[in-house]
């Protein structure tokens, strides 16, 4: 009965996903405004576009197969194509990819900017074994001299905190405070100071701190995506069921927090916070867009420097979009496709919460206000 519950379940979901798939790829093509004049990323390598290239680390991507679906080639985005950042700008209507911090000049900034960085986490020590990354405290350091450099271009400092407070902002950290952290003993103390509770308990203070800095500098419509099932990535492949079963679990613990941490955000004047379920976005099966391996990655990956990254110059698999990853951590263009679009327009009510960025763009003269609890003239109130 169950599994007949589960066929159902999963056509269904099938079905929902076509639409989806094929109704974004429609929107990308449509010219016009952007939804939001402006968009600014904050996380890690999943939408790093080439901020940690210049940096003393090994957590880069700047070297070939990455990028091999890219037209620029190999940019120090962590997968064959596109990252999620960049899909979420084309959902968006922007007509360019949001460019990286690293490089953004004169009036790109206008438009947003990426600040994020492989290996980087809510921790300033996480993902440091591997060299320099930027953690999200230097981001919003790097996000501040962004707003003061908009503050030239707007020609005053309440236009631009009315400017930043239009924008589109997307956060997604935490992963490598677990992989590049919490998970290797070799390296940082964390497992051995902390049980996963206190763990996960610190980590979201942490971020419930960063977010509310945001949130200060000006930010109202703020995504965050939760953790995802960092057990099932290939990089664990090799591991015993209950290991696998005990890294979800300590990386749920966190998760879990997100939420809650969404509802508190939202009581602060015109916060409009939410959160996207990673593991709901990963539910259902993507076999009918043509992905068929699942726990292999597509590149052949290095086992000594920044094991589990792609070995350089090393071919990859010949059709990409039959994959997964596209390392032993990160996903290929097409998984990318999916997680942005469902996060875009959520089609499970678990995906986003409480709407998702389809919504959040929209205007507040929708009934968006509603749903975050809030009347139009709070949202017009700024504390600036
Ligand atoms: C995320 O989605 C999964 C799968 O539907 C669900 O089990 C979990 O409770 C959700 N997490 C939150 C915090 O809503
Ligand atoms: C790649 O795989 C997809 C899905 O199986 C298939 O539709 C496509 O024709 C393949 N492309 C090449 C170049 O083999």
């Amino acid at each position: 009965m169950a599994s007949s519950f589960d066929k159902k379940w999963n056509k269904m979901l099938t079905m929902i996903l076509m639409l989806v798939f094929l109704n974004m790829r429609q929107q990308v093509v449509v010219h016009g405004e952007p939804q939001v004049p402006c968009y600014f990323i904050f996380g890690d390598s999943l939408v790093d576009n080439g901020n940690n290239n210049p940096l003393l680390t090994a957590a880069k991507a700047n070297y070939p197969p990455y990028g091999i679906d890219f037209p620029d080639g190999p940019t120090g985005r962590f997968t064959n194509g596109l990252n999620t950042a960049d899909i979420t700008a084309e959902l968006l209507g922007f007509d360019k990819y949001i460019p990286p911090f690293a490089s953004a000049k004169g009036k790109e900034i206008l438009n947003g900017v990426n600040y994020g960085s492989g290996a980087a986490g809510i921790l300033i020590e996480t993902g440091k074994h591997l060299g320099d990354v930027i953690s999200l405290d230097r981001q919003l350091m790097h996000h501040q001299r962004t707003i003061l450099s908009l503050t030239f271009l707007l020609g005053g400092v309440k236009k631009t905190h009315e400017y930043l407070q239009k924008c589109l902002y997307t956060v997604g950290m935490g992963n490598n405070d677990y992989i590049n952290n919490y998970l290797m003993p070799e390296y940082y103390p964390s497992s051995l100071l902390f049980s996963p509770d206190q763990f996960a308990t610190l980590l979201i203070q942490q971020y419930s701190l960063q977010l509310k800095a945001l949130y200060t500098l000006g930010a109202r419509k703020v995504a965050i995506s939760g953790l995802g099932k960092l057990g099932s990535i290939p990089m664990y492949a090799n591991k015993d069921p209950a290991t696998i079963e005990s890294i979800n679990k300590a990386v749920q613990l966190a998760d879990d927090k997100i939420k809650p941490l969404v509802d508190e955000l939202n009581n602060l004047p015109g916060a409009q916070f939410i959160y996207l379920n990673s593991t709901s976005i990963s539910l259902g099966d993507p076999t009918p867009f043509g992905i068929s391996v699942f726990d292999a990655p597509c590149c052949k990956v290095s086992t000594t420097i920044a094991a589990g990254q792609c070995a350089p110059g090393e071919v990859p698999c010949s059709n990409r979009t039959v994959n997964v990853f596209f390392d032993n951590f990160h996903p290929t263009e097409i998984a990318n496709r999916l997680t942005a679009a469902r996060a875009y327009q959520a089609f499970l009510p678990t995906d986003a919460y409480p709407v998702d960025i389809s919504n959040l763009v929209q205007d507040s003269t929708n009934n968006i206000q509603q749903v975050f609890g809030k009347t139009k003239s709070d949202l017009s109130v700024g504390s600036f």
